[in-house]
């Protein structure tokens, strides 16, 4: 079971680090990492397939790295299938990224998943890869990649 502190655990951590104003949330679920973040004066976009949600800015669809870029960071909670894309889309835009990974896409399990993403931020360019751990149960260590 995830922690449910998760979304303001993380949304504190990234504006202690980012002062990004306008911020792609990828695999955001109902939006609750969304709804901390504007707290803090944000401007997120929430990227999901799921129909219900909170009334945050929500684009009801699987990110891919098609989207126009309209946001200085890129960011995602458990985001399972799409943690992989983050960090390419974030690459590919020259963007730093925060993720917190639960489960891979391809059956991984968690630890060679966590030090996979790290290695292919690297290998995409990013000078800083650093990890770092949020005060929780559960998958709570975050990947953070900046340019
Ligand atoms: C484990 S849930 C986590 C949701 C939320 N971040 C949380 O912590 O509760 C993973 C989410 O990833 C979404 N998802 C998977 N692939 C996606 C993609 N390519 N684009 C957007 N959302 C995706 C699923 O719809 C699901 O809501």
């Amino acid at each position: 079971m995830a922690d449910k502190r998760r979304f303001e655990l993380f949304a504190q951590f990234i504006v202690e680090r980012f002062s990004a104003p306008r911020i792609f949330d990828i695999a955001g679920g109902q939006g609750r990492l969304n709804e901390a973040l504007a707290k803090f004066g944000r401007t997120v976009t929430t990227f999901d397939l799921r129909h219900k949600h909170l009334p945050v800015r929500f684009a009801e669809r699987a990110f891919s790295l098609e989207e126009p870029c309209e946001a200085e960071l890129l960011v995602g909670m458990h985001p399972d299938g799409a943690t992989r894309i983050i960090i390419e889309y974030a690459a590919m835009h020259r963007l730093p990224f925060a993720v917190v990974p639960c489960c891979s896409d391809n059956s991984m399990p968690y630890n060679p998943w966590r030090r996979y993403l790290a290695g292919l931020a690297r290998e995409r360019g990013f000078p800083t890869v650093e990890e770092h751990s949020l005060p929780m149960e559960g998958r709570a260590r975050v990947i953070l990649g900046q340019f």
